[in-house]
């Protein structure tokens, strides 16, 4: 029977483990750049760890079974309640601010398209222990260095931000209940992919009046800070409900990152845990789902695991990124060989196992063919491993303590004395 990996999984053949890899090193190297440290959780979790604050959308999504001993479990389709149990655990013994970051594969029962499929790597950065807008600018600016550090250019990506506070304060001034509120927010979250009709009819369903629903879908169109600034104003409410967000954004101007910042009131999120300010990264054209999205969380902690510590951070997932790499063509090279060794006659076998495994020794690539071939067809095996550089050992430079070297890419040769092949050597030849 012939198979093939589950619908929205995938098969990281070399060439897509090699991507996968760049970013993930990346991700590594950046956040490191930061003093952000390392940690990781496991994979299972107890259902209810995700049932209890994590909103209903991604609830719906899990991949959650009862294991052998009769509990409910759930493959992580997030990391943030993981990171929220294990630092509540060790919260009195933990220097604050903590500073974490960690790279999960998550699992979500997602309509597979483009960029979104049912399993991805996620980098989490985030910042626990600390309520200043500084918090906020540093995981947005890590998350920018990244794409950078990719190669991205900053007309490539746009981070647009909100503030949850900011957005709940105009809607309730609009005339929206609090009992109301998460169904604005959804009207919010949806105002680009749904018609404004289809919005006005689901929030009157949920017994908002449609001059209010009207409101909201206004609200949700605001853009810029000067005219959210306006909008607060104007609502009556003090400008302390937009300090944050304006500082945020001020200390990402400071970073030299203003320039790829946008405040966009769309911006909600779908998580139910965020408190304050959120923000998402898309693609200049919006052809896929954001490359990350994050924002702060201050009660998960308390709720999770009964400390009173606030949060900030985002997920960034690599399978948008992926895409977006190769649609500019920023994809990796390929590593091929420095050396691919290369035995003439049977006899001289030994002599290529003891230069292969010298070579090795120096920190070299180097691969020799399994059993004995004809000189072009190890040539051709060479060239496929993109090897850079081929040694070659027949009777008479053995005779003689030598080796043939010849650089594949120029063709050239020159017979040197096997004492000759230090890493200088490779370094410089080709
Ligand atoms: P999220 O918005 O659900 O946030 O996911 C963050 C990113 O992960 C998305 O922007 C996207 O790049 C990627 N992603 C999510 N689901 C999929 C999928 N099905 N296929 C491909 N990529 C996907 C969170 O998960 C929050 N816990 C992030 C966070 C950390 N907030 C605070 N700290």
């Amino acid at each position: 029977m012939y198979h093939r990996a589950l619908s929205g999984f995938r098969d990281f053949y070399p060439p897509e483990t090699a991507l996968r890899n760049h970013i993930i090193d990346t991700w590594r190297t950046v956040a490191g750049r930061y003093g952000f440290e390392e940690y990781d959780g496991p994979p299972l979790e107890s259902l209810d760890l995700y049932t209890e604050k994590s909103g209903q959308e991604i609830v719906e999504q899990l991949y959650a079974f009862e294991d052998k001993g009769g509990r409910a479990v759930a493959l992580r389709p997030e990391m943030t309640p993981t990171l929220a149990r294990m630092v509540a655990a060790r919260a009195e013994s933990l220097k604050k601010p903590i500073r974490w970051f960690s790279v999960p594969q998550l699992f979500r029962y997602e309509r597979k398209q483009r960029g979104r499929l049912r399993e991805h790597y996620q980098l989490n950065v985030d910042v626990i222990g600390e309520r200043s807008y500084l918090a906020d600018a540093e995981v947005i600016a890590v998350a920018v260095d990244i794409l950078r550090a990719l190669g991205l250019a900053d007309s490539d990506f746009c981070v647009r931000i909100s503030d949850r506070n900011v957005i709940r304060a105009l809607l309730i001034n609009a005339g929206v209940e609090e009992g109301q509120l998460e169904c604005a927010y959804a009207a919010v979250d949806k105002i680009e992919r749904e018609k404004a009709k289809n919005l006005t009819e689901m929030m009157v369903k949920a017994g908002i009046d449609e001059r209010t629903a009207t409101e909201v879908l206004r609200i949700a169109q605001l853009k810029g800070l000067a005219d959210v600034a306006e909008a607060v104003e104007k609502a009556g409410q003090d400008s302390e409900v937009i300090g944050e967000l304006d500082s945020c954004v001020d200390a990402l101007f400071s970073m030299g990152m203003g320039g790829v910042v946008t405040v966009d009131c769309s911006v909600i999120r779908g998580l139910a845990y965020y408190t304050g300010v959120v923000f998402e990264i898309f693609d200049s054209q919006r052809s896929m789902r954001a490359i990350c999205g994050g924002g702060r969380y201050d009660g998960l902690l308390e709720s999770l695991g009964g400390v009173d510590l606030p949060g900030v951070g985002f997920g960034m997932g690599d399978v948008v990124l992926s895409e977006l790499l190769k649609d500019r063509g920023l994809e990796v090279e390929r590593v091929g060989l420095d050396v691919f060794t290369i035995a003439i006659t049977p006899d001289d076998q030994a002599e290529i196992l003891s230069i292969s495994h010298t070579l090795r020794d120096l920190g070299l690539r180097v691969e020799y063919p399994l059993k004995q071939q004809a000189l072009g067809k190890q040539l051709r095996l060479a060239d496929a491993r993109g090897a850079r550089i081929a040694v070659i050992v027949g009777p008479d430079e053995r005779s003689e303590n030598k080796v043939l070297v010849k650089n594949l890419k120029s063709g050239s040769e020159q017979r040197v004395h096997k004492s000759q092949l230090t890493r200088e050597f490779f370094a410089h030849d080709g």
